[in-house]
């Protein structure tokens, strides 16, 4: 059996740092996991309720099917003004709904991700796996993984490597959130 995972990479820059470790991931990713970069983030209007409609923005129906076709959804993010970057949460917001419903809803959850600083964006992966949390996600509290990207080529290093491989591994193993009847 396959496992998918949906990939939500917190940068839009064509050489993000994040962007090429979500892709080493995706290269690397152990048999029978495959990891599904979504694309199209820059493209989601902001989250507006009166845009919520059935015939939303092509880009939401696509993040939501690329979403709720996945087993577990894994965000790759750096930290902006020491938060998530903003095209993140609002690709949260509109995973979050219909409330209570939403693509995201009981899918394991994790966060990664790098900084050039000695926290490796935490306070981003935090409030990520928070909102996640908060939208309906199951959090994996063991798959928050702040790497710090100094002194540390964070794409060539094998202990990086090795690092995020098994977090990825501990996303794979976590149990979906059972569906309320
Ligand atoms: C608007 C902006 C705000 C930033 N704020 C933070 C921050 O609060 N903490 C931090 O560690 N790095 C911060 N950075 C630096 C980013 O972490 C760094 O540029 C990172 O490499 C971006 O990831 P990427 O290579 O995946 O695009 C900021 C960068 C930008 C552009």
């Amino acid at each position: 059996m396959t496992t998918r995972v949906a990939v939500l990479v917190g940068s839009l820059r064509a050489d993000s740092v994040n962007r090429r470790l979500a892709e080493m991931l995706r290269d690397q990713a152990p048999e029978g996991v495959e990891l599904h970069l979504v694309d199209g983030l820059g493209d989601l209007p902001f989250y507006n309720e009166e845009i919520d409609t059935d015939d939303a923005a092509s880009a939401v129906l696509a993040l939501r099917e690329a979403v709720a076709s996945a087993d577990r959804v894994l965000a790759v993010t750096p930290e902006y003004n020491g938060t998530m970057p903003a095209v993140l949460n609002n690709a949260l917001d509109w995973l979050s709904r219909p409330y209570g419903a939403g693509a995201i809803v009981g899918k394991p959850f994790g966060v990664i991700g790098t900084t050039p600083t000695p926290y490796g964006g935490k306070w981003a992966h935090a409030d990520a796996a928070r909102s996640a949390g908060i939208a309906g996600a199951r959090v994996v509290e063991s798959v928050v993984v702040s790497q710090p990207g100094v002194e540390v080529d964070v794409l060539t290093d094998p202990e990086v490597r090795e690092r995020l491989l098994d977090a990825l591994r501990l996303l794979v193993e976590a149990e979906p959130a059972p569906v309320a009847a």
